[in-house]
This record gives C-alpha cells, structure tokens and sequence, in this order.
C-alpha cells in the first residue's frame, strides 16, 4: 500500500512544478515578471525541502541521520556562503559571463549527480533507459559545463577565448561527429556489459565538444550560442532526472530546456541565422580587418550642439547598448528623455534584440530607471520609421547599428540592423572610434548625418542635460 507521506511528498512535487509554470508565464511580460522570479523561488524552495524530508525519511539512513543532515547543512550554507559573495562583488556589467557560469555549473550538477547514482546503483537496477539518460546527462551536461565556460571567457572578452582552433573546420566536424559516435558507442557497450566506468569517457568526449563546438563562435553569433547552452544545461537536468527519479527535476529541466529552444529560435530569427550555420559555420569571429581609411570624415561635437539639436528636435530615439550597461548610464538617459519631453518632443527607445550582452539586457536596465514599456520599440517596430526621426542618439551601441551588416564577408553579416542611419542627425556617445564586440569599425561613425560626442556615457548625457538646462 502507498504510504500516505509518499502521497504528501508527490502532491507538494506536484506544486513545486505548478509554481515553475506560473513562473514562466508571469516571466514573459516586464510588469508580472518580479512575481514570477518569486513564484520560480519558491517552487524551487519548496521542492528542495521535499527531497530532504524524503532524504532524511529514507530506511536506509535511519540508523546514521546526523550525516546526511550535516551534508545537507553543509551544502546550503557553502551555496548561500558563494551566492553572498557573487552578488557584492559582481558588477552590472558582468552579469552575462555570470549566467554563462551557471548554465555551466548546472551542466556540472548533473553530470555529478548523474555520476553518483550510476556508480552508487546496484547491477540489476541499471536498466538500458537509466543508462541512456545517465549518457545524454553526462554528454550533453560535460558539453554544456564546458561550452559555458569557454562562452564566459569570451564575453569577458579574454584573449586566450578569441582565438581560434589550430585546424581547418572540415576536419573539426569530422572530430566532433567522431566524439559524437563514441559518446553513443559507450552506452551501447554499457548497456551490454553494465560497465558504468564508460561514463567517465562520455563525460571527458562531451567536454572537449564543448569546447571544439564553442571556440570558433563569436561576433554576433554568441547570443545565440548563450541561449542554446542555457537550453542544454535544462536538457541535462532533465535527463539527470531519469537517472535518479525524480520527477520534478524531469519537469523543472524540460521547462528551461524548452524556454532555452524557444529563445534560441527567437535569437536566430532576430540575427538572421539558422541554427546549423551557427553550430557548424563558425570561423568569422573578429577576422576582419579595421580600415582606418572609414573614419577619415568623422565629425565630433559638444554636449551644448547636441543640446541645441534637441531642443529643436519634434521626436528623438535613444539606441542604447552595451555601453550604456558599462557606463550605467539609464538613470541619466532617463533623466534626459523627462527634460526633452517637458519641452514638448516624442522620446522612444529603439531595443535591438541582442543589445548588450544578454537577452533583454537594455529592457532590464531602462525598466531600472523606470522607462515606461510603452516608450519601447522593437527593431521591426521602429526601423520604417527612422527617417522621420529628428535624432537618433545612439548610446554605446555599435554593432546594432553597424551598416557593415548589410555588406557581405564580415562577422555580422545577414545580422538585421537598427536603421539609424536613415535618421535626420545621428549622435553617437562613446569613449573612442574603438570597435563593438564584433571587432569591426562601423562606418556610421564617418556618416555625413552623423557627429560624435567622445566621452563616457553617463558624463555626456548629464553634460547635455545640464547644457538642455541652460538653454
Ligand atoms: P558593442 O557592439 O559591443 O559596442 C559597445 C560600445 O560601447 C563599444 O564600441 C564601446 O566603445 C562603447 N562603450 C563601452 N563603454 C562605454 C562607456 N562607459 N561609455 C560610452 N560608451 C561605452 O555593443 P552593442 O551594439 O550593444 O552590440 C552587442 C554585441 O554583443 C553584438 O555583437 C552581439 O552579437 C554581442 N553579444 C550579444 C549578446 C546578447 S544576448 N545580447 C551576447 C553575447 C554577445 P568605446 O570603447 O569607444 O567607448
């Protein structure tokens, strides 16, 4: 007979991964999404609480209690100890490589997780579906581990992560499909002998995938590359929940695994990418030579002129980037866009959607700054429109609006751009005529409708406010 604690256990699993769908969906929409982080939280506490009363409940320890619950204690407080630490000293900016880290250390949780279940469990309990979860855990978990790990070292933008493989990519895709096949090689053989050792081997294969299939991506490839490692890391857990039976890990792990595909598509489409050139066409990362030639007419200008542009400006479009993450800027913008409103002129934003270094990077830091959704306007939305605007204030974004996109041979082509180039008078605020992430020049900043406002961007755009004031 089912005891009735087991019947407990499985209704409040059951709640846990209801609260992880309503958090999702309260995620899809800015206003409901700080209730859904809560909601994801809380499924998530609840659930962690369930599997250490059914932990310390379990027959087996009954006799040894004080060290699994000394584990346990041990566990949350080195976790807590770590999150401490991470969130007073990581900054703003390095948030992305901080996602990148966990996607990684989740790929790590299952592998291990996945590992001591495989070798803890007896021989005939190693049934061939336990054993080819605990494969695709071990794979896709070493892979996403790595993989996570190489795409932090690149957006933090370390030498050692841009260069490229020593090997022509016929023969890379010749080496992972290779790696790929000894990966389905093992657990065959392990399904046949119940020689759980060949775990190791898909796990050592999946990590040097890792970092044979993400070394080559870069420039505006990455944000996808992001999104799909995030989906695998939920793909892992979900296969580590076959392994160890555990149905709300099954769920909560098809939940990030699907959302990951759903905004890996949503990145694709929005870089004009298929998935395939991505994962198998990589190669163009920062190639391209930077031709000084493009900046010969390049036009520099004064917090005052822009000042003045404003002032006899009916609609202005702020295009943040990731500058403006770096120079936390979106207070300052905000503060501006109020004063050229009071004065009677339209303000809008125009978000590209890989701006910045994370999905939804500049959406975050203007709701931050308390920019009204409304005044948002996606790259669809207000591209037809940009050559009825009177300025386009672009605040250190540089490939999103690089016009090389449209041209053929370079690291962003194909990549839709914001159109703002077509806007009566283009000011650009940057520190230098250095290059985006893509390692390009773009010459937008020579454009004849174009002037540069050189500076760090929360200084210039309080400089224009305070010269808007004296106006
Ligand atoms: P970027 O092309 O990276 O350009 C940012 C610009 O900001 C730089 O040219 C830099 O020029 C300027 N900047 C830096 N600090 C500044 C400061 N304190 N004040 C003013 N300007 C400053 O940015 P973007 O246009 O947002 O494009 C994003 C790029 O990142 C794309 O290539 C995209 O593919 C890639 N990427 C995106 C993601 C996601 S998911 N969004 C993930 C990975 C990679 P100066 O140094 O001259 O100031």
């Amino acid at each position: 007979m089912v005891e009735l604690n087991t019947v407990i256990f499985d209704i409040l699993y059951l709640l846990a991964a209801v609260l992880f769908i309503m958090g999702i969906k309260k995620m899809s929409h800015p206003r409901t999404a700080v209730l859904g982080n809560y909601l994801g939280i809380f499924g998530m506490l609840l659930a962690a609480g369930v599997s250490i009363l059914i932990t310390l409940e379990h027959k087996s320890i009954e006799n040894n209690l004080m060290l699994p619950i000394g584990i346990i204690i041990g566990a949350v407080f080195i976790g807590t100890m770590f999150g401490a630490m991470l969130f007073t000293r990581v900054k703003m900016t390095e948030m992305p490589q901080l996602v990148a880290l966990f996607n990684g250390v989740g790929g790590l949780a299952s592998v291990l997780v996945a590992a001591a279940s495989l070798f803890a469990a007896e021989p005939d309990a190693l049934h061939a579906e336990v054993l080819v979860a605990g494969g695709l855990s071990g794979l896709i978990g070493a892979v996403t581990f790595m993989g996570s790990g190489v795409a932090a070292g690149k957006l933090q933008e370390l030498d050692f992560f841009k260069k490229q493989l020593p090997i022509p990519a016929i023969v890379r895709h010749f080496l992972n499909l290779a790696m790929l096949v000894a990966c389905v090689w093992c657990v065959y053989a392990m399904i046949g002998d119940g020689n759980v050792l060949l775990y190791l081997l898909i796990c050592v294969l999946g990590c040097v995938l890792g970092y044979t299939l993400t070394t080559p991506i870069g420039g505006a490839d990455m944000p996808v590359v992001i999104a799909l490692l995030n989906s695998y890391s939920g793909l892992a857990a979900s296969a580590t929940g076959f392994v160890v039976d555990q149905p709300v890990l099954i769920i909560s792990g098809s939940l990030v695994g699907a959302s990951g595909i759903i905004l890996t598509s949503l990145m694709c489409k929005a870089m004009n990418r298929s998935l395939l050139s991505v994962l198998f066409g990589g190669g163009m990362a920062a190639t391209y030579e930077e031709d000084d030639g493009v900046y010969a007419t390049v036009k520099r200008t004064t917090a005052e002129d822009v000042a003045l542009m404003v002032d006899f400006a009916d609609r202005v479009v702020f295009v943040p980037g990731y500058g403006m993450a770096v120079a936390q800027a979106q207070n300052a913008v905000s503060d501006l866009a109020k004063m050229i409103e009071d004065r009677g002129a339209t303000v809008e934003y125009a978000i590209h959607p890989v701006a910045g270094r994370m999905p939804g990077h500049m959406n975050v830091l203007l709701a931050e700054a308390d920019v009204s959704y409304e005044q948002l306007r996606t790259l669809e939305d207000i591209n037809p429109d940009f050559d009825e605007v009177d300025i386009a204030i672009v605040l250190g974004a540089n490939d999103v609006v690089n016009p090389e996109a449209r041209k053929e041979g370079t690291p962003i082509s194909g990549m839709p751009i914001l159109n703002v180039d077509e806007a009566r008078q283009v000011v650009v605020i940057k520190r230098s005529l250095s290059a985006g992430y893509a390692g390009i020049a773009n010459p937008l900043f020579a454009a004849e409708n174009t002037s540069m406002l050189f500076g760090d961007g929360k200084a210039a755009i309080q400089d224009i406010s305070t010269a808007l004031k004296d106006l």
